[in-house]
């Protein structure tokens, strides 16, 4: 109680001084009229010029909103007029799959009237391709056929040595054979690989397909593109480096063709046992094309809307060493 008593007196003293203090300012400090006018004045300005800002808010989210319905509307727009692009899509497991498959469907999210064919290469679909598909909101197909073992890659091969994609893309034309009423009358098919770059422009070009049309592909064959050559709005032949004797020089991602003249020609498809590079020429020959029946667009082939890029393949060398070091790594439940 001694030693609470001087200290509560300490306290005092020091709450009194403060307060003392406070007093003394302020008495220096007494406003004006003209100051206390000033004040609000300056107030005045600033609640304005908040007001102003909230207004300015609420506009550009209101601008927001209704430019997303726009997009809304175009994403999941079907016009029944215009014919039905059928994008046939082989996919494989790897580390960098969600990553490819959702920035393209990304782009697809933009194009109207389109059917996306996702066939994985496994042996059954995947949750991960499943949820991505469906959040997509885009109309699809999701498929699932595995390449036998001795068809595959090792890890270590040349990415040329084997074809990929060849039983999928099969799959992708039996179904679109199989179910010949649910294709639109009008469409157009596609084969667009999961890690190529498209321009929203390169399916309006396609779009109105009457055989088969044809345009440059850009970073392939080890060129800066590879590219029909046109003459006279005639395709006569290849720019390409590599075996431009091949009845169509063309990557996948180069041609697209009409859905009547797929089902047409029912036998039209790909092989594991062709020779290497001729893909293509095997599809296009099964569909009795010639090169007069090319249809030359982007410009006359003069510009380039699709790009064959290849999406890095990632190291995880940090994962094992994380695991050495300290007995764990990464997540496993964090879908990458
Ligand atoms: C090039 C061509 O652009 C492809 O159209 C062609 O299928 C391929 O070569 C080939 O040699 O067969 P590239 O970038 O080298 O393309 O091949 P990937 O992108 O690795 O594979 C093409 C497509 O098949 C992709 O959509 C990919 O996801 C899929 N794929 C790949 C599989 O379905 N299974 C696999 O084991 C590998
Ligand atoms: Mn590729």
């Amino acid at each position: 109680m001694a030693r609470i008593l001087p200290n509560f007196l300490y306290l005092c003293v020091i709450v009194f001084a403060f307060l003392s203090a406070l007093m003394i300012i302020d008495s220096f400090h007494e406003c004006s009229s003209a100051e206390l006018d000033a004040t609000r004045e300056l107030l005045k300005k600033y609640s304005h010029q908040v007001q102003f800002v909230k207004n300015e808010r609420k506009t550009l989210i209101e601008k927001l909103e209704t430019q997303r319905s726009v997009d809304g509307t175009k994403h999941n727009s079907w016009l029944p007029e215009l014919p039905v692009i059928y994008l046939i899509t082989p996919t494989h497991s790897r580390a960098e799959q969600k990553a490819d498959i959702t920035r393209m469907s990304h782009t697809l999210k933009l194009v109207p009237n389109i059917h996306w064919i996702v066939i994985e290469d496994s042996e059954q679909k995947s949750d991960m391709v499943s949820r991505l598909l469906e959040q997509t909101g885009l109309n699809y197909t999701h498929l699932n056929v595995l390449t036998p073992q001795k068809f595959k890659m090792a890890s270590k091969d040349p990415n040329w040595l084997k074809p990929r994609g060849v039983l999928q893309r099969n799959a992708g034309l039996e179904w679109l054979r199989n179910h010949k009423n649910s294709p639109a009358k009008k469409g157009v098919l596609y084969f667009a690989d999961d890690d190529n770059t498209y321009s929203l422009q390169i399916f309006e070009e396609m779009r109105f397909t009457q055989k088969a049309s044809v345009w440059p592909v850009g970073l392939v064959g080890y060129l800066r593109y590879e590219r029909p050559i046109v003459e006279k709005g005639q395709v006569v032949g290849w720019f390409t480096a590599w075996k431009p004797d091949r009845p169509f020089a063309i990557d996948m991602a180069g041609f697209a063709v009409n859905l009547q003249l797929v089902l047409k020609y029912p036998k039209a498809g790909f092989s594991n046992e062709v020779r290497r590079g001729y893909q293509e020429s095997t599809f296009l020959s099964g569909l009795q094309l010639t090169l007069s029946d090319l249809e030359p667009k982007a410009n006359m082939c003069s510009e380039v809307l699709v790009w064959h890029t290849r999406t890095e393949k990632s190291s995880m060398e940090n994962e094992a060493k994380l695991m050495k070091k300290f007995g764990k790594a990464s997540n496993p439940n964090i879908e990458v």
